[in-house]
């Protein structure tokens, strides 16, 4: 693999010990998948372990991370972060979870995001950067959130493969990822074309729907890359995200080209770089059917928390469960939650939308990942273990689904407002 005489001086040392593991790490992962050279990454999208979860795992990212950070002053690129736990100072949520002010002290030494912050991190906390960082198409990215690279390779027509959290940390260090896989104009054509069957009433599609339709392509994709053929050209950017990010969750999609959407594919005959589809597949109402059957656990009609916002909620999609929450209240024993962005957040805000939400005794959380907050994490004072009493989670968010329901918790899996309804 050629290495510039900048990066051979990494390689070596010359900028430090933890520059000179992330080009190691990066090069190793170039020879093993043949890249030629590294090429400059314009940005890099983080995610740590060691600010997300607790434990053994927690503590070996934290050690390796750094390893990677040793001598390192400040991110070579514009370096956004992932969710973290949650928000350590938004007291409605602790206050509503009643976590302790001796857990919160605890956390607050154990997270490692203030070191990302102190190397020049963007400190975005979400999973959907590409609200708020936007990119051109064309240019290489690096990045270790499968929302985000579906999106930003398919929204944006920007290049970045499906990376590791060590390898986005590394890019962001020394703005190197090596070139192979999406970065290749040749690699990215469609493999896969999704028709979707003419039963199917595009107009009335709810987030649930679109979320289930690229949970079944996914699973059939594998880690090729999609066509969607027939899709409307004017869908909302909360619908194109549903629709993708699951790809990467029952598959490993990179790249799902969107007729008259995907920069590259303003035809079917472009985003085939001209070839035909290895496969075909129509997915109608029985193929969504079964994604809606296969991810609903739940017995009962209650759940004890309905999630939205896996991945995070756009302004628009808070703005309607906000309405559908209007002159109705959440149980006492249940919660609602609203995952989005910081930065949403304070739209949110200043439009009286959060208040309407809390009003009904809903919240817009910032800054965490649902299922990492529910996660039952262990550690000797269990700390973290903040779900232990909800069992079953009505969510519209087929990714939401996937991952609660793997954790052996009951999943409804519906529409927002059926998800609204199971925690009134
Ligand atoms: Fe985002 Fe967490 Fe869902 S990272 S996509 S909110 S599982």
């Amino acid at each position: 693999m050629h290495l510039s005489d900048e990066d051979k001086r990494m390689l070596n040392g010359g900028f430090g010990s933890g520059s000179a593991f992330c080009m190691r790490l990066l090069s190793k992962l170039g020879e093993a998948v043949d890249a030629e050279r590294m090429i400059p990454a314009v940005s890099s999208h983080i995610v740590s372990f060691g600010y997300q979860i607790y434990g053994f795992v927690a503590d070996c990212c934290k050690e390796l991370d750094s390893e990677m950070l040793e001598g390192v002053r400040e991110f070579k690129v514009p370096s956004t972060t992932n969710p973290k736990f949650f928000d350590l100072d938004d007291h409605k949520l602790v206050k509503r979870f009643q976590v302790t002010e001796t857990t919160i002290e605890k956390m607050r030494v154990s997270m490692t995001h203030k070191k990302f912050e102190e190397l020049g991190a963007i400190p975005t906390y979400t999973c959907t950067p590409f609200f708020i960082h936007p990119t051109r198409m064309g240019e290489s990215l690096a990045g270790a959130e499968s929302v985000a690279i579906v999106m930003y390779n398919s929204i944006y027509g920007a290049r970045l493969n499906r990376e590791t959290t060590p390898t986005a940390l590394a890019a962001a260090v020394t703005g190197k990822t090596p070139y192979f896989g999406m970065h290749k104009p040749e690699n990215r054509y469609a493999q896969i074309q999704v028709d979707v069957s003419k039963e199917v009433d595009l107009v009335s599609l709810r987030t649930s729907d679109y979320s289930a339709l690229g949970y079944y392509a996914g699973g059939i994709a594998g880690d090729r890359n999609v066509v969607f053929s027939n899709l409307p050209n004017n869908l909302k950017i909360g619908d194109l995200k549903n629709l993708l990010a699951p790809l990467g969750v029952s598959g490993a999609v990179m790249l799902a080209h969107v007729v008259g959407v995907t920069p590259e594919a303003p035809t079917l005959e472009a985003a085939l770089l001209g070839r035909k589809p290895e496969e075909r597949i129509e997915v109608g109402k029985r193929e969504l059917e079964g994604v809606y059957e296969a991810l609903n656990s739940a017995s009962e009609e209650k759940a004890d928390m309905a999630v939205f916002g896996c991945p995070h909620a756009p302004l628009g999609e808070i703005a309607e469960i906000a309405l559908l929450l209007r002159n109705r209240k959440v149980r006492d024993d249940a919660f609602l939650l609203i995952a989005t962005s910081k930065p949403i957040k304070v739209l949110a805000d200043r439009m009286g939308i959060t208040h309407e939400v809390e009003k009904s005794g809903g919240l817009i959380v910032t800054d965490m990942c649902p299922h990492i907050f529910l996660w039952k994490q262990k550690d000797p004072d269990s700390v973290a273990d903040i779900g232990r009493n909800i069992a079953t989670v009505a969510t519209d968010c087929t990714k939401c689904a996937h991952y609660l329901g793997a954790q052996g918790r009951e999943i409804k899996f519906g529409s927002t407002e059926e998800c609204v309804k199971a925690v009134m």
